[in-house]
């Protein structure tokens, strides 16, 4: 009785086993049908056609809409059926668009987003069906050349020991962020890398509040593309730099700093005489140029002559010595910021005793070689004169 049964259940399960084969084979079979189908059919390609743009120039960073018109066999292409543009070899797939249904004639676009500089070539590829493929032989070649929107620097006015602020502006390309950099270039071509980021939106972030940079006046950062500092006259004429760094670029703007000063009269100012005639000379710094004055020259019987170059004004003032001997010489030097006074030293070794003597003086001066070789060729006669004597009386 037990066996019995037992043999029944095994007769079913070998039933079940027999339909679960035959199943599995039908789908085999029908398998094996579609491969063979997918064997390539041959078309005509001269039925197969593309309108687009053989060309395009763009910048790194730029994106470019590209249309173009395909013209189609319906009797050939199924639906739904695939476009795929590829970049270079057919295998690199860029984008695939799925079309439900096949016209003969077709208008669509495709979007190149930010290229690294260089050169591309784009091309279209058709699937349809079980494995049919047509690929155009059509090519649009693209040339993607250096960024050159730069950056927007603003300076505000700048004055000596007041906080003023740089302001940088990337241009806001169609692909990828910009940072900045900020680059600072003395006179001297010294150059420091103040790093930054620049985050595109203001949310109010400061870092590098107050911080000092050796040589470098006082600055902070706000949201990377601000530059608050406080220069001094040292930094007249720097340069700041804002660099403005892209996933495939960087391009920057210099803007060089006009700081303005109250004047200053250098130590190098001085007078001296020449002759009967006393000449001084007021040499001052300031930006603007600050013009200088003599003004306790009350005589009218003097010259002034005056240059500049950059910030530095070169004034010197002739007047005769003997009705000045006793007078201060003071020079002013004036600009919207401030002004400078400096009596001007007299050069030591040149203060005469006595202004009428100097002639005298000078005439000593050359006088004195010519009794030094007198009085050396007398003592050598003398000396001669004892030798031969001597010589004699032996
Ligand atoms: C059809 O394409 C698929 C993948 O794209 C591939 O695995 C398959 O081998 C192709 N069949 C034939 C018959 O070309
Ligand atoms: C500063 O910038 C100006 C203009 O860009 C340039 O002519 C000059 O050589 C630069 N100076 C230095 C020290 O880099
Ligand atoms: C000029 O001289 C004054 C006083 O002698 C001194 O304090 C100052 O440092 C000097 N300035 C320069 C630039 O040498
Ligand atoms: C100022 O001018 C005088 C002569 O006019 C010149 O000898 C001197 O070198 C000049 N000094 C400066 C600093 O330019
Ligand atoms: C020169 O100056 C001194 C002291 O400042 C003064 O005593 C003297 O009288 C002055 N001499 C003349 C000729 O002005």
């Amino acid at each position: 009785m037990r066996s019995a049964s037992q043999n029944s259940g095994f007769c079913h399960s070998k039933m079940k086993m027999t339909v679960i084969y035959s199943v599995l084979f039908w789908f085999l079979l029908k398998a094996s049908r579609c491969q063979l189908q997918c064997v390539k059919e041959t078309f005509d390609e001269t039925k197969f056609s593309i309108n687009v743009t053989g060309h395009v120039n763009l910048e790194s960073g730029s994106c470019h809409e590209i249309s173009y018109t395909l013209t189609l066999p319906t009797n050939t292409v199924t639906a739904p059926y695939k476009m795929r543009w590829f970049k270079g070899d057919p295998a690199n797939i860029v984008t695939t668009t799925e079309v439900d249904e096949v016209n003969s004639e077709r208008q669509d676009s495709f979007r190149i987003y930010g290229l690294p500089q260089g050169e591309y070539e784009y091309g279209l590829k058709l699937e349809w069906g079980c494995n049919q493929t047509y690929i155009f032989p059509k090519r649009v070649h693209i040339s993607v050349s250096a960024l050159t929107r730069k950056p927007m620097v603003w300076v505000h006015p700048m004055v000596d020991g007041e906080g003023a602020r740089v302001i940088c502006r990337p241009e806001r390309l169609c692909f990828g962020t910009a940072d900045v950099q900020w680059k600072w270039t003395k006179a001297d071509g010294t150059a420091k890398v103040i790093p930054g980021r620049y985050d595109g939106y203001p949310p109010f972030r400061m870092w590098n509040r107050n911080e000092r940079y050796d040589g470098y006046p006082r600055f902070r950062m706000r949201n990377g593309n601000e530059l608050w500092l406080t220069p001094t006259a040292d930094d007249h004429n720097t340069n700041i730099t804002c660099v403005a760094i892209y996933d495939y670029d960087a391009v920057e703007t210099t803007v060089t700093l006009n700081v303005k000063f109250s004047p200053r009269i250098l130590n190098s100012s001085q007078c001296t005489t020449d002759g009967e005639l006393l000449v001084c000379m007021c040499i001052s710094r300031g930006n603007p140029l600050a013009p200088i004055t003599w003004p306790l020259v009350t005589l009218t019987d003097y010259s002034v002559s005056s240059f500049s170059s950059l910030q530095t004004v070169n004034s010197t003032i002739t007047l005769p010595a003997a009705d000045n001997h006793n007078t201060t010489i003071r020079c002013i030097s004036s600009n919207e910021l401030g002004q400078a006074v400096k009596d001007i030293p007299l050069q030591e070794n040149l203060i005469p005793e006595n202004v009428s003597g100097l002639n005298l003086n000078s005439k000593s001066n050359a006088v004195l070689p010519w009794i030094v070789v007198g009085v050396s060729l007398s003592l050598n006669l003398v000396l001669l004169t004892t030798l031969i004597v001597c010589t004699c009386k032996r």
